[in-house]
């Protein structure tokens, strides 16, 4: 899979773009507009600074995975030269739905498509295409430079072929992949989006401070950052999002959003995209 196509330029799309560049492919990133196309190539350039500065690669790595990231907002145009299609768009399965129609009438027969989706189902996206067996999901973590997991799932008629395919790339990205099924959540945010969900009721009913509650999860259980850190970083609207798709898709009250998410997300408090969250920004 020499040729990829990344859908969407924003966080997951860029940091998805960085790492397939990196790892010798020829990359286009797709958006709407080319201001979030720029954008997005500017943020990549950033983090491959970072990489160069601590010594990791070379500035000549830098310039040579830059040279392979291409700009298009011609979908059609870009998915008919793609091996692989890699989604990483707005989280609404009406977009989606949409997107992976045109993407299956523009792409080559064999070209496997990848959906970088956190909480929607593989198996309701593959069956909006006329290849349900080359869907699969590849559920990066941000940042995607950094963190080595990526979640395979397999929809319920995603082929051996196109699981194999899709594992053996995420492993040439230098990622550990690991193999999900499709249920809600899948594993990652099955067991994450529980836990930041509890710590906001925590704070809701007065159990401890954000800071506090942050700070039992870092230095008891060594986690990087604490659980309201963690849902600022990853989005208030995301994490509720994904708490009603666990509350829905498993229908159990164990999964019920926490009334001050809601409220917060209702406030616009999305975190550290809006300048506030659990915490200022
Ligand atoms: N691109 C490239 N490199 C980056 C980077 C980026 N965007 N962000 C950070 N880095 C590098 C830094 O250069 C540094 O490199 P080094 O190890 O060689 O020194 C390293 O990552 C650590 O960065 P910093 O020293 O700046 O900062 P921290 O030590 O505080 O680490 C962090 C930052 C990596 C974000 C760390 O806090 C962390 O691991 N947090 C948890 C992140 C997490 O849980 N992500 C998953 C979110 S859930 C998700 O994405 C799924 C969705 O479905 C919800």
């Amino acid at each position: 899979m020499q040729n990829i196509a990344v859908i969407g330029a924003g966080t997951m799309g860029n940091g998805i773009a960085h790492v397939c560049a990196q790892a010798g492919r020829m990359v286009t990133i797709v958006d709407v507009n080319d201001e979030a196309l720029q954008r997005g190539l500017a943020t990549i350039s950033k983090n491959l600074d970072r990489q160069v500065k601590k010594e990791k690669i070379s500035e000549a790595d830098k310039n040579a995975t830059l040279e392979r990231i291409a700009l298009s907002t011609d979908l059609n145009a870009v998915a008919a030269k793609a091996d692989m299609v890699i989604e990483a768009a707005t989280e609404d399965q009406a977009v989606k739905t949409r997107l992976f129609q045109q993407i299956d009438a523009a792409c080559p027969e064999g070209a496997i498509l990848a959906t970088n989706t956190s909480s929607i189902s593989i198996t309701e996206i593959a069956a909006a295409t006329k290849r349900p067996d080359k869907v699969i999901g590849m559920h990066f973590f941000n940042p995607v430079p950094v963190m080595k997991l990526v979640e395979i799932v397999r929809g319920l008629a995603t082929s051996d072929a196109t699981f194999q395919a899709t594992f053996q790339l995420s492993q040439e990205l230098g990622k550990s992949p690991v193999e999900v099924q499709d249920y809600p959540g899948f594993i990652s945010n099955r067991i994450l989006m529980p836990m930041i969900n509890e710590s906001v009721y925590c704070l809701m009913e007065g159990v401890a401070s954000a800071e506090d509650i942050d700070t039992v999860m870092k230095l008891g259980m060594a986690h990087p950052m604490g659980p309201l850190t963690l849902a600022d970083f990853i989005g208030l609207d995301v994490c509720l999002a994904i708490m009603e798709v666990l509350h829905e898709g498993l229908g159990d009250s164990k999964y019920r959003p926490c009334p001050l998410l809601r409220k917060m997300v209702a406030a616009g408090y999305l975190g550290r995209k809006t300048g506030k969250g659990f915490y200022e920004y």
